[in-house]
């Protein structure tokens, strides 16, 4: 229960912090692991309770804004819950190099693979293949990163 708290406090100086190394470091102090050269966009929400590893972030992923994970959807406050099993807790990854569109919502339990692309306001309830694209509600394939064109350098 410290541990919660101590995370949740962590966690609210993180998500006031402009995207950094800094605010990276704090969210890997709050619980979370965090890869290197991470990007965590402003707006971004993990709801797992304050709990440890239930989120892994590898290597130069990006949250854009208002992308929320969900790896304990647990109605606490519902009488339901207490009745019916309806929650559900699993460890949310998201690749190496995986970019997340933004307001897109990660359900529990999902791996997004590296190098894959989440479509703007997506809800991805199952797992997305390596340099996948997938889009919509739930999130399907529209495409491999693989088949867009090489940028020139
Ligand atoms: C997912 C995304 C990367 C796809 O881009 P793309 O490869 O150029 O794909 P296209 O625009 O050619 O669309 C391919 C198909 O996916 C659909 N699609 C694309 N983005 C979608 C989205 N966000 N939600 C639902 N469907 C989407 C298109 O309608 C199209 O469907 P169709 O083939 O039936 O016509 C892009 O649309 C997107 O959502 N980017 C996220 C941007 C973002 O959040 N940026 C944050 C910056 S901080």
């Amino acid at each position: 229960m410290i541990r919660r708290i101590l995370n949740l406090g962590i966690r609210t100086i993180a998500s006031h912090i402009p995207p950094s190394g800094l605010k990276s470091r704090l969210y890997g102090w709050s619980g979370i692991r965090v890869g290197k050269k991470v990007h965590i966009s402003p707006g971004v929400y993990i709801a797992d309770g304050y709990r440890n590893n239930l989120v892994e972030l590898q290597n130069q992923c990006v949250l854009s804004p208002y992308v929320v994970l969900v790896p304990s959807s647990h109605p606490n406050t519902s009488f339901i819950a207490e009745k019916w099993q309806v929650s559900k807790r699993a460890k949310i990854t998201i690749g190496s190099g995986a970019w997340v569109g933004a307001g897109a919502v990660i359900l529990p339990g999902v791996t997004v693979g590296e190098g894959a692309i989440i479509g703007a306001n997506a809800v991805v309830r199952s797992d997305v293949e390596p340099y996948e694209i997938a889009a919509g509600v739930p999130a399907t394939r529209v495409g491999d990163v693989r088949d867009k064109p090489k940028v020139q350098s």
